[in-house]
């Protein structure tokens, strides 16, 4: 029985959570599989209270005895140093060492993108997620000072950039895509890029017909503006990959829908939006609940639910189709409104196809 935890965090994190909970709920019911849903009190309003962000025995928790974490964001301006979301998600990330983050950013519909003629699109990032400029590793000397001093490392490792790079090969081979790009700065970054490159040509060349190439992460920003269609799955460092991924994100229909996966295959997943907590919307019932219950699709193909996740995907689909969505989208349907009509067409397909 899959025991999945929920953290709704912070900001309309709980919002969106909340309504993924019901998506998982019915899902369990139709496919008569039995999820174990626990809910956790994880976020600024815990650490506000008790002072504490995540302890080492609640991260063996939710490595050890859950199947799956969905996440809903963590930010609170109340916490200006955003210390519990370091803590409790970047903690996750580097203690469990789910050092693939999945970005899907799939066009579901052309009349979702910014861009003025939109080509079908779908753009999957593999991000690293355990290195880079995220490992906390630097320091500062002569803080508030005119001498002040601030470095915050670039961390590489070989077993580290191949493993990412391996996943990212190994998905395109397997779900059929014909080609990976690599995103660096290796023209500036010698030592880092220069690592990433060389693993890169070396694991590329294992899988002969998949067309590899590289772009520097400027040129690639541009890219995805002018010619996204040209992209298929993109390979970046923990940094580059964060900033892709939410331009990929809006030109695909927005941060409110974009889902990811945060995976160490074989072992654990998170689950998360890649929006944040929101808060100049939070607590409105006007957050878009899709990139939440996209992340239940993606933990459904986890668990090899495959058809499930379809399901989910093209029920989203139906409700852009027919104006029922929050206002981000163009609709005037609140965070439940959204899914609701979202559960209602995921219960007629099952009613149509069993
Ligand atoms: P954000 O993603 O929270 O918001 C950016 C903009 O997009 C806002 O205008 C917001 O209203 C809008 N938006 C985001 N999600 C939406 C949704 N589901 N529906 C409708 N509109 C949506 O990014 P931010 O403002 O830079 O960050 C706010 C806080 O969230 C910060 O504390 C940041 O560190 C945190 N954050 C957390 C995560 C996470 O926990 N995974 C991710 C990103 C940012
Ligand atoms: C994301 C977020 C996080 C990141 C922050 C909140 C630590 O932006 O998940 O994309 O930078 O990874
Ligand atoms: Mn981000």
């Amino acid at each position: 029985m899959p025991r999945i935890a929920l953290i709704p965090g912070d900001g309309i994190g709980v919002e969106v959570v909340r309504e993924a909970r019901r998506v998982l709920e019915f899902i369990a019911e139709a496919e008569g599989a039995d999820f174990e849903l626990v809910d956790w009190d994880l976020g600024a309003d815990r650490f506000l209270r008790d002072g504490i962000t995540i302890t080492d025995e609640e991260f063996n928790a939710l490595d050890q005895d859950h199947d799956a974490v969905l996440l809903g964001a963590l930010g609170d301006p109340r916490v200006p140093s955003n210390q519990h979301a370091k803590d409790i998600l970047l903690g996750m990330r580097f203690k469990l060492d789910l050092y693939v983050n999945f970005r899907p950013c799939v066009l579901l519909s052309p009349s979702l993108s910014p861009l003025a003629s939109a080509p079908a699109l779908r753009l999957e990032i593999f991000r690293e997620n355990t290195e880079g400029e995220y490992t906390g590793m630097g320091g500062a000397m002569r803080v508030d000072t005119p001498a002040e001093v601030a470095i915050e490392e670039n961390i590489a490792t070989r077993l580290g950039v191949e493993r990412i790079v391996r996943a990212a090969f190994e998905y395109a081979d397997t779900r059929g895509r014909s080609r990976v790009t690599l995103v660096d700065k290796a023209n500036v970054m010698r030592f880092v890029g220069g690592l990433w490159r060389r693993v890169f040509e070396e694991v590329a060349s294992e899988y002969p017909h998949i067309e590899a190439d590289a772009m520097y992460v400027d040129a690639m920003a541009m890219d995805l503006v002018r010619r996204p269609e040209r992209y298929q799955v993109l390979v970046a460092s923990n940094l580059f990959g964060d900033i892709i991924s939410d331009l990929a994100a809006e030109i695909t229909g927005g941060l409110g829908m974009a889902p990811s996966a945060n995976i160490h295959p074989g072992r654990n997943a998170l689950f998360e939006p890649v929006h944040g907590s929101a808060p100049d919307i939070a607590g409105q019932e006007k957050a878009n609940p899709i990139g939440a219950i996209r992340c239940v699709a993606l933990m459904m193909d986890h668990f090899g639910l495959r058809a499930a996740g379809e399901r989910i995907e093209s029920s989203v689909v139906t409700c852009f189709e027919n104006g029922q969505t929050t206002e981000d989208l163009g609709g005037s349907l609140s965070t439940t409104e959204a899914a609701t009509a979202i559960i209602d067409h995921v219960r007629s397909a099952y009613a149509e196809h069993g």
